[in-house]
């Protein structure tokens, strides 16, 4: 059984202007201990989809379809149940470290308060087992370290306070949308080098969310293409790269810069992604594709077309790759 489940997901906000379709019917799966790259540019309904599974879409927002953790219905699931998964089970590390940071508190304070509350330590305890986390975070000195305040921390290492927070109660399924954005190269390499020995020193099945390419390659197994709210390509990373089959994904792979050649190159999709509030009628990455004819005014199906890989598009799958 898979550890999370969602089928047939859309997430759909009211505005003046009417419906936005965020995400449009959305199915996938996560196994125990797996990692799964989510990939799109901006506005492709990733942190939409992240949100909807745990409860925490604004509120102008409704969703349909089911989301199953652990074997059990969680969409829509009443907010206690939802902030007791979020505490114990499913964590999520998000661009800017502030946004689970409290600013007011020391990062000793904030963190033991995780594991009083939820695993029933003593406040010694649950500072022991703190800074045990700012070690494995790699934190320099994390035994005085931990009683500064989250301001006193640079970027790089606030993002580390905030993984050390999330993996506290050593969750199930952790989901890292953009974790790295916002820092500058050299340190966003330094976390996901320690992302990566982390999900395989825990073991927990890892989402990863970005709109960069390069990202997924060396930390997941799987990835997930999105783009107007739906799943354009799904596939084991390898030849997923090697031969992609959607014009979209080969288009993002043409923007990853190649650092291997000797001038780095890189092509931006021309054009930009939809306006959801007024979509393209059928493909939505239709009005951007080299390859679209009559056929892409309706939408195709996600269909598998070999073993673990499957995409939504009418062009024959070896024309996209050559
Ligand atoms: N509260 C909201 N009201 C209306 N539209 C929203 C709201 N939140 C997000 N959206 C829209 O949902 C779409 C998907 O957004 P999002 O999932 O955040 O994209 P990304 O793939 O960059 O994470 C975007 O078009 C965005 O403008
Ligand atoms: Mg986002």
């Amino acid at each position: 059984m898979a550890l999370l489940d969602i089928n047939n997901l859309s997430v759909t906000f009211d505005t003046d202007d009417g419906p936005v379709h965020a995400v449009s019917g959305l199915s996938l799966s996560v196994k125990r201990g797996e990692t799964l790259g989510i990939v799109g540019e901006s506005g492709s309904g990733k942190s939409q989809t992240a949100f909807a599974i745990l409860g925490l879409l604004a509120r102008n927002g409704r969703t349909s379809g089911s989301v199953t953790f652990d074997g059990q219905e969680i969409l829509g699931a009443p907010t206690d149940a939802l902030n007791r998964l979020r505490a114990e089970k499913i964590a999520m590390i998000f661009q800017d470290p502030m946004t689970s940071l409290n600013p007011y508190m020391r990062i000793s304070d904030q963190m033991a308060e995780v594991l009083t509350l939820h695993k029933g330590l003593s406040k010694r305890e649950a500072v022991a087992e703190s800074v045990r986390m700012l070690d494995a975070v790699r934190i320099p000195s994390a035994k005085e370290r931990v009683r500064l305040y989250p301001h006193e921390f640079s970027g790089g290492m606030r993002q580390r306070v905030m993984i050390a927070m999330s993996l506290l109660c050593q969750p199930d399924l952790l989901i890292a949308d953009e974790p790295t954005t916002a820092l500058d190269v050299t340190v966003q390499a330094q976390i996901m080098d320690l992302l990566r020995d982390l999900q395989q020193e825990f073991g927990m099945a890892t989402i990863l969310i970005t709109h960069d390419l390069g990202v997924v390659a060396g930390f997941c197994e799987r990835v997930l293409v999105m783009y107007g709210g739906q799943v354009m390509e799904e596939g084991p990373t390898v030849p997923l790269f090697a031969e992609p089959a959607h014009p979209y994904t080969r288009g993002l792979l043409a923007a990853v810069p190649r650092l291997d050649e000797e001038e780095v190159t890189m092509k931006a999709i021309p054009g930009a992604p939809p306006n959801m509030a007024n979509p393209p009628k059928g493909c939505p990455f239709r009005p951007r594709c080299a390859y679209a004819s009559e056929a892409c005014a309706t939408m195709p199906p996600l269909e598998p077309f070999a073993p673990g890989r499957a995409r939504a598009c009418h062009v024959e799958p070896g024309r996209v790759a050559a």
